[in-house]
C-alpha cells in the first residue's frame, strides 16, 4: 500500500528495489494456507453493462457504441454492403445474405462520428479518386471519418455522410461511393445492429471525457461500499476475488479513453479487506488489447490484440508489477491473477506460457510467497498450463465452471443439471487436482442456469451440489458475482434470499 507511485517506479530502479527490500518483512501467509471461499466483486472496477444497465442510460447516441456490429442494406439495391475478400479491397453491394464480410464494427470517435472497420480489421475510406469506397487503411489516425444519420421517423434506416462531406450511395452492386447529396433512396442503407459491446471501454468513450469521470466516480462509490465487505466476512466467506483493468495502473493518468480515479477504490477495497480479515485474489481481467475480445476484458471491437505485440505483454507484466509492489505490505493480499480467460483463438499457448513466466517473476520481486493464479484459456485444453505450473512455487490454475454458454446446457432438467456438476465437472476437477502439481481454483462460478421457472428449493439444490464440488478444488472457489441486476448472479440477494446456505 505504502508503494512508490506509478512514475517514480517507471523511473527508478532504486524505488522498486525499496519495496523488495520492505517485502521481506510479510507474514508468510502460506502457513496459514486456508481454503478460498470468495465472491467476485465483477462490474464494480472493470464495467459489464449486463450487470448493471442503468450505467450506459444516459450515454448519447448509446446504439452506437465502440465495437457495435452493424449490417447495411442498399434500399435501392436490395443487397447487403460487403468488404470484399473481407477488406484489403472495394466495399461493394452485392451480397444477399450477411455474416462476417458483410459486419461493419464501430471504432467511436464522438456521438456523432466514427471510424468503421470490416472483417479483416482495415478500415474503410476513400480511394485515391476521393470517391470510391475502400477498405484498406490499417490506421484509424489516417482512415476515414464517417457519420451515421438515422432517419427520426425509422431509426433503421441511416445514411452515411463520407470524409468528403456528400453520402454514400450503391450506385451498382460493385461500386459504392461517395458522392450523393443525401436526398436520394440510393443513399439510404436499412441497417441491423448483430452485436454490442457494454464494457469499460465502450462506457467511457460513450460519456467522453468531459461527463465519464464523474459517472464512473459515482459507480465506483456505491456498487461496492464498506458494509459489503461486512456483509460478505460475516457470511461464512473469507475472501474476494477483485477483477481489476490494466488502466488503472496507470491513474490518475490513464489513456484515453479511461478515466482517472479507480485506483483509489482499489486502495479502499484492500483497506476494508484488512478491517475485515479478508483474503484478496487481485485478478487482472482486462489486459491491454484484450485478451478474449469481450467486453468483460474491455475489448474495443470485440478483437483480441493482447500478446500480439511485445509491447502489449511488456505493459501486462509492468502493469502486475505496479498492483504487487503497491498492495504487498497489505496483509490482504494473498493472490495475484496474471490474466482473466484468455481466449485459445487469439492468444496462443507459447505467447501465453511466456507470459506467465515473466508475470510470475514479476510478482515474485515484491511478494516472495504470494499465490500466483495461472487462467487456463477459453476452449484450451484443461491441462496444458501444467508444464508452465512446473518449476513455479505458490501457483494455481484457475478454470471457470458455468452450466451455460454451451447448447449443451439449453435442454438440461434440474436433475441434469445438477447430475453434470456431481459428475462431469467432479471429474473435470478432479483430472486437474494432483497431490504434486499447482492448485486448483474455481475461480468463476453461479447458481444460474438455462432451466426456466425453478423453485427457490432447486436452485438450493443447485447451490449445495456446487458448493460440495468445487470445495474439493485444492485452492478454493469464488461465485460471481456479488452485485448484479439479475438475482442469481448476484451472491449477496442469492445468501440474503436463502438461495444459497453457506
Ligand atoms: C466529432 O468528431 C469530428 C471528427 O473529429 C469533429 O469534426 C466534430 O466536430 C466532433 N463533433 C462533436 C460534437 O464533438
Ligand atoms: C460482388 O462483386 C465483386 C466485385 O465485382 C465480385 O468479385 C464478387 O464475386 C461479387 N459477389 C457476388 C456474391 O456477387
Ligand atoms: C467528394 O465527393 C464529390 C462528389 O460529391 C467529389 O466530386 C469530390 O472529388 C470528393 N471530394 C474529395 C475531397 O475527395
Ligand atoms: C457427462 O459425463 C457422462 C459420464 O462420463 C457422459 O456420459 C456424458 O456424455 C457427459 N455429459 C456431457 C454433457 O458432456
Amino acid at each position: 500500500m505504502k508503494a512508490p507511485n506509478p512514475k517514480s517506479q517507471l523511473l527508478g530502479i532504486v524505488s522498486v528495489f525499496a519495496v523488495f527490500i520492505v517485502s521481506y518483512g510479510r507474514t508468510l501467509l502460506t502457513t496459514n494456507n486456508q481454503m478460498i471461499r470468495a465472491v467476485n466483486l465483477g462490474g464494480w472496477l472493470v464495467t459489464e453493462g449486463w450487470m448493471k444497465p442503468s450505467l450506459f442510460d444516459s450515454i448519447p447516441n448509446k446504439d452506437f457504441l465502440d465495437g457495435a456490429q452493424l449490417q447495411l442494406k442498399s434500399k435501392t439495391i436490395g443487397k447487403f454492403l460487403a468488404a470484399e475478400l473481407g477488406g484489403g479491397t472495394i466495399i461493394v453491394a452485392n451480397r444477399s445474405s450477411a455474416s462476417g464480410w458483410e459486419t461493419f464494427r464501430l471504432w467511436r470517435i464522438n456521438e456523432t462520428s466514427f471510424h468503421i472497420r470490416v472483417f479483416n480489421k482495415q478500415f474503410i475510406g476513400l480511394d485515391s479518386t476521393g470517391i470510391n469506397l475502400v477498405a484498406i487503411s490499417n490506421d484509424d489516425q489516417t482512415s476515414g471519418v464517417f457519420e451515421i444519420i438515422r432517419n427520426s421517423d425509422d431509426p433503421s434506416r441511416v445514411r452515411i455522410k463520407a470524409p468528403n462531406g456528400s453520402f454514400l450511395q450503391a450506385k451498382t452492386e460493385d461500386l459504392v461511393t461517395a458522392d450523393s447529396k443525401g436526398d436520394d433512396d440510393s443513399s439510404v442503407f436499412e441497417m441491423t445492429i448483430v452485436q454490442r459491446l457494454q464494457g469499460e471501454y465502450q462506457v467511457t468513450n460513450g460519456y467522453g471525457p468531459s461527463k465519464a469521470p464523474q459517472i464512473m466516480k459515482d459507480h465506483w462509490n456505491t456498487f461496492i461500499v464498506e458494509n459489503d465487505f461486512n456483509f460478505i466476512a460475516t457470511s461464512g466467506l473469507n475472501a474476494v476475488r477483485i477483477p481489476v483493468g490494466w488502466w488503472t495502473a496507470s491513474d490518475p493518468t490513464p489513456p484515453k479513453p479511461y478515466v482517472g480515479g479507480s485506483l483509489q477504490y482499489l486502495d479502499k477495497a484492500f483497506i476494508w479487506a484488512e478491517t475485515y480479515k479478508l483474503k484478496v485474489i487481485l485478478d487482472l481481467h482486462a489486459a491491454p488489447g484484450s485478451q478474449n475480445g469481450f467486453e468483460h476484458s474491455s475489448s474495443r471491437d470485440g478483437s483480441i490484440e493482447w500478446g500480439q505485440t511485445e509491447e502489449t505483454i511488456q505493459e501486462t507484466i509492468r502493469v502486475i508489477e505496479f498492483f504487487t509492489a503497491r498492495y504487498v505490505n497489505n496483509p490482504s493480499l494473498y493472490a495475484v491473477e496474471l490474466i482473466n480467460e484468455p481466449h485459445a483463438s487469439g492468444v496462443s499457448l507459447s505467447v501465453l506460457t511466456k507470459y506467465y513466466e515473466a508475470g510470475y517473476k514479476a510478482v515474485r520481486k515484491h511478494a516472495p510467497d504470494a499465490f500466483v493464479v495461472l487462467s487456463n484459456r477459453l476452449s484450451g485444453d484443461s491441462k496444458e498450463l501444467f508444464p508452465v505450473a512446473t518449476g513455479l512455487t505458490n501457483v494455481v490454475i484457475d478454470v471457470h465452471y458455468y452450466n451455460l454458454f454451451s447448447n449443451i446446457f439449453n435442454d438440461m432438467t434440474v436433475e441434469q443439471n445438477i447430475d453434470f456438476v456431481r459428475t462431469n465437472r467432479s471429474n473435470e476437477l478432479q483430472a486437474i487436482t494432483t497431490s504434486n502439481g499447482p492448485l486448483t481454483f474455481v475461480g468463476e462460478w453461479v447458481s444460474e442456469w438455462q432451466v426456466r421457472g425453478a423453485a427457490k428449493e432447486e436452485f438450493q439444490r443447485f447451490s449445495k451440489a456446487q458448493l460440495e464440488v468445487y470445495g474439493r478444488a485444492s485452492f478454493g472457489w469464488a461465485y460471481w458475482s456479488l452485485k448484479n441486476v439479475n438475482n442469481h448472479w448476484s451472491m449477496d440477494w442469492m445468501i440474503k434470499n436463502g438461495y444459497i446456505n453457506l
